[in-house]
């Protein structure tokens, strides 16, 4: 399943609608990089990977429309649109990522302003293949932390959705049953937008994982009773010392399976590693419209009273010390992390 796609006849990014799922499987186009951005802010493409690739292509959109005919212009313009595109959603880092990498291409690019249009194509389409190959990668070393017969707690969405295909913490689960490996998913709901409930159980149910949906607060409970083995989550911003920025709960989650000396592992490719920051405290939490909170309903009622208000961060971090292991396409690391990651990052 690929959750982006180029429409090479209509020059559009294709994307499925993850706000319509699992109602309806529809597809959008984004003919312009404005779209690109309502798309991102609006969540109808989310997930760590999958925003930084539709920002990729956000970029090369920008191009193709562009109107100058003079190459320091184009360039003047593009890192105008890079900045819109990058500040789309503030915290993974996947996106801003992704969009200097583009702009690292545009700033040395020396030739016709047509060449750089399609060149910026292409750097998106290889930028799309390479999440497909880093997410196989990476699920391959995650899915040999898992035993045969193990329920496994997952939160908010980390599959083929989350990213370009196949995924990252939901790929280490899907790898591990591919092996034939018999697992049961505990399926946090993660509110207030229910990636888990909606996305996560779309998914498994594609790919025959036997799953139950949880409410976020369960899990604590689950493993009081021994019902889980282990913990997988993504990530959208891993600081070099480890901690890891990710969906709102996983540190209350973290916090649970520690407590109970269940392990706790956080998939993600390197390319959401922060090399600029040093720990989690200096990762900026995107704050999201309260509605998002307040709008639940019973039947067809709002249940909140009226005038309530919400606080609704969309992320928490979970500190290096509570994370057994973080699993990435350069294999599992275990801590300390701050010299394996920069190891890493140095060798890229
Ligand atoms: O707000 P979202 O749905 O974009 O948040 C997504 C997550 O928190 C994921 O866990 C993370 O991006 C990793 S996805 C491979």
């Amino acid at each position: 399943m690929r959750t982006i796609v180029w429409n090479e006849n209509q020059k559009s990014v294709e994307i499925i609608d993850q706000n319509a799922l699992p109602l309806e499987y529809k597809t959008v186009n984004l003919l312009t990089y404005q779209d690109v951005v309502f798309a991102i802010q609006h969540m109808t493409v989310r997930g760590a990977p999958a925003i930084g690739v539709t920002g990729a292509y956000g970029m090369a959109l920008a191009a193709l429309h562009s109107s100058k005919t003079d190459l320091d212009a184009m360039k003047a313009e593009l890192y105008e649109v890079a900045q819109e595109i990058g500040n789309a959603r503030p915290t993974a880092v996947n996106l801003w990522n992704l969009i200097n990498h583009t702009l690292a291409y545009i700033n040395q690019f020396d030739g016709y302003v047509d060449e750089l249009k399609d060149h910026l194509l292409n750097l998106a389409h290889r930028l799309a293949e390479e999440d497909v190959e880093t997410n196989l990668r990476l699920s391959k070393f995650g899915a040999e932390l898992i035993n045969d017969g193990d329920r496994i707690v997952h939160h908010c969405n980390t599959g083929a959705l989350a990213t370009v295909d196949y995924g990252t913490a939901l790929g280490v689960i899907r790898m591990a049953h591919e092996q034939g490996k018999k697992i049961h998913v505990y399926v946090d709901e993660t509110r207030p937008r229910l990636q888990g409930a909606r996305l996560t159980a779309w998914e498994l149910k594609q790919y025959g994982i036997p799953y139950d949906i949880i409410t976020d607060s369960s899990s604590g409970h689950l493993m009081q009773m021994g019902l889980v083995d282990k913990v997988f989550f993504g990530a959208d911003r891993v600081a070099m010392n480890g901690d890891v920025a990710n969906k709102i709960g996983s540190y209350m989650l973290a916090l649970a399976a520690v407590d109970n000396k269940i392990p706790v592992y956080s998939v993600f490719p390197v390319s959401t590693v922060d090399a600029k920051i040093s720990s989690g405290k200096e990762i900026e939490i995107e704050q999201r419209d309260p509605r998002e909170v307040l709008d639940i309903t019973l039947g067809k009622e709002i249940v909140v009273p009226s005038g309530a208000t919400a606080v609704n961060y969309a992320f928490d971090v979970t500190p290096n010390r509570l994370l057994t292991g973080l699993v990435t396409e350069h294999g599992v690391l275990y801590p300390p992390f701050f010299e394996k990651l920069d190891k890493i990052i140095r060798e890229e």
